[in-house]
């Protein structure tokens, strides 16, 4: 066994938009400890500077490197996007974030190599789910765009309202005639309004879900590193291991919100200073 197997997974995002990856830790990782910071005293992260973010993302990294994780896990696509290269230069911890697992479900879906990519303003500007996409494939042809709105209608739970509908209209008409048969939801929300983003686009168009995508990664990566948490030996039941989750600030509704985006109660939650 790995000295670090028992060791908790790390995972944190600009605010609780993260737990939807969280959601599929739980179910790929039944049998790991999981430690959630979420910032959300300082989201959106979405509508900062590279360089803020940067900065943000080495404190939130921190906070889970000194309750001693053994990976730690970018749930935050504007993070992913342009700070994750900071992370990995200053911890000593794995890292995985969302826009390779990403990137690498699209090129696999793709049958006419057009993707879509829809995130927020900074993930979309900093290109880096175009950059890893053409990493594995240069003939595929992207198409992104910003949906900024989208992040406070799935905090809303207007997932099924008409106003999700006319702005998901708005956001995607061009998207929807560029030919895309993929679209990567690059954003933790987005997953939220996936029926809406797939009424608007058709159903002969792939929704790729990088969460998802990264909880998979973050299976194989502990299998074939040999760091399966050994304390849990009835892995079916999560009563046996411990999940954190800690916030810089305890918003209005945060309950509400972060179990929308959980799909399960949202239990022992602390909040905390960086
Ligand atoms: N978590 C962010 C992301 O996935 C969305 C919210 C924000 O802008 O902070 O990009």
């Amino acid at each position: 066994m790995n000295d670090a197997a028992t060791r908790p997974i790390g995972v944190f995002d600009s605010g609780i938009g993260g737990l939807t990856v969280v959601h599929y830790l739980l179910q790929f990782l039944p049998a790991e400890d999981i430690i959630y910071f979420g910032d959300t005293a300082r989201l959106p992260y979405g509508s900062h500077s590279p360089e803020i973010v940067r900065t943000y993302a080495l404190e939130d990294a921190g906070f889970l490197v000194n309750k001693h994780v053994k990976t730690i896990i970018v749930a935050c696509n504007t993070v992913s996007a342009v700070g994750i290269d900071a992370v990995r230069a200053r911890f000593d911890v794995p890292v995985i974030g969302v826009i390779e697992p990403g990137a690498s479900a699209a090129v696999r879906a793709t049958r006419n190599k057009k993707i879509g990519v829809i995130g927020t303003l900074a993930t979309i500007t900093s290109n880096a789910y175009s950059n890893a996409i053409h990493a594995i494939d240069p003939a595929i042809e992207i198409f992104g765009t910003a949906c900024p709105l989208f992040v406070p209608v799935a905090e809303e739970g207007w997932a099924n309202h008409k106003a999700a509908e006319l702005i998901a209209e708005e956001y995607l008409e061009k998207m929807g005639k560029s030919g895309v048969d993929t679209l990567v939801l690059g954003c933790t929300h987005y997953p939220l309004l996936h029926d809406v983003i797939q009424k608007i686009m058709g159903s002969g168009v792939t929704l790729v879900n990088p969460g998802e995508e990264t909880a998979l990664w973050t299976k194989n990566f502990i299998m074939s590193h040999n760091l399966s948490n050994p304390d849990h030996p009835d892995h079916s039941n999560h009563a046996t291991t411990r999940h954190e989750f800690y916030l810089s600030d305890l918003s209005l509704k945060f309950s509400e919100i972060g179990e929308r985006f959980l799909g399960m109660k949202l239990e022992n939650v602390h909040k905390v200073e960086l």
